[in-house]
């Protein structure tokens, strides 16, 4: 107990968040929640499966879950507007699986879009518009549009769904004089091909709005989820950071753990081995903290992130601060 703020820590850098349930908001998890951070995503509660009952809108739930972070002080981020995963099929397809005609596609996506966004309103200061929409380690990632995933939504709009989803969401909050940033997320950020593409994709949609909007931008940041192992090397994370920064985005580090050991075990050279990579990361986010807007982590303990057989976090299934959370709060010491 007493352990230093990890968002007092980096209170002048960035903000620092965790992605949680309803369930996290009571008891010791509700402190080590306030205790370390002031931003939170919904883990799950607020994807595109959660706001329908029956193909009709329903946000019970996802309310229920903004009161309670905005109740607590904590800032919300809105996660997911389009995702080709926990969302409803019959967005893009019929009954029997086949892709809807693009016309038709397009009316549900702007209606999701739309509905969900004036929803929330600026009860959220940013949302995840696309989701992991490109392909893993794409051979010719300069072709961005070849290198998206076939998903739902590319099968029945084409690539363009990704612009189109943007501006729907931009439409909404530019005509309610709101404040909240438009981000791009995804996995395997440190891949160099995928950072590539990603790359590529926002720089032509920025600079296609930019060309009609006085050279207003359209996606305002890039999420790089940092789902990571010990293995990684943080080289590749530098390296995708400061291309995406290039493009005059800010980047979010949205979704952080870094997994080590197995079957929930961790031996103390696992132990360290995770504290080094968090150490090295924390150093290359501080030194790029002027294009990163926060840092958010995929869980509060090991016990409950999605990963846990592989210890990914800061905290361990006590909910005790492990190696990691030492070096996340001074890395240079760490190191
Ligand atoms: O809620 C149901 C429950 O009713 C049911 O009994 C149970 C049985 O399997 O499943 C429960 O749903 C699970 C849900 O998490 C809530 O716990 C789903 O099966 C499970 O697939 C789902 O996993 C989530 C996963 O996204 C789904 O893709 C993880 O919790 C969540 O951490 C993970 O988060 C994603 C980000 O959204 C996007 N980036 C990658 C990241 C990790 O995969």
């Amino acid at each position: 107990r007493n352990l230093t703020s990890i968002s007092e820590v980096y209170k002048d850098y960035f903000m620092i968040g965790n992605a949680v349930s309803t369930s996290d908001f009571a008891g010791d998890r509700l402190t080590l929640l306030k205790g370390h951070h002031n931003l939170v995503t919904a883990e799950n509660a607020m994807k595109p499966d959660s706001a329908y009952n029956n193909r009709h809108f329903d946000f019970n739930a996802e309310d229920m879950f903004v009161q309670m972070a905005l109740d607590e002080g904590l800032a919300v981020h809105g996660h997911v507007l389009v995702w080709h995963q926990q969302s409803p099929e019959w967005l893009w397809a019929d009954d029997a699986g086949e892709s809807l005609a693009r016309e038709d596609a397009l009316v549900n996506l702007r209606t999701h879009i739309e509905t969900t966004v004036a929803h929330f309103g600026d009860s959220v200061i940013s949302w995840d518009v696309v989701n992991e929409a490109m392909n893993d380690n794409p051979p010719n990632p300069e072709d961005w549009q070849g290198s998206l995933r076939q998903s739902g939504w590319l099968q029945a709009i084409g690539p363009d769904y990704i612009e189109e989803s943007f501006r729907i969401a931009k439409d909404v909050i530019d005509q309610n004089g709101w404040d909240i940033k438009l981000y791009y997320n995804d996995y395997n950020d440190d891949n160099q091909q995928k950072a590539e593409a990603i790359y590529q994709m926002v720089k032509e949609i920025n600079e296609n709005y930019a060309a009609e909007n006085d050279g207003e931008l359209l996606i305002d940041g890039i999420g790089m989820q940092g789902h990571y192992n010990i293995n990684t090397n943080p080289e590749n994370v530098r390296l995708s950071l400061e291309k995406f920064a290039s493009l005059g985005v800010e980047v979010g580090v949205t979704e952080l753990d870094v997994t080590s050991g197995s079957d929930g075990e961790q031996t103390e050279e696992e132990l360290n081995q995770q504290a080094y990579l968090y150490a090295r990361l924390f150093q290359i986010y501080r030194d790029n903290h002027e294009h990163i807007s926060r840092i958010t982590f995929w869980g509060l303990d090991d016990g409950s992130s999605w990963r846990s057989d592989q210890s990914p976090l800061l905290f361990d299934r006590n909910m005790q601060a492990k190696p990691a959370y030492y070096a996340v709060i001074n890395p240079d010491e760490f190191l």
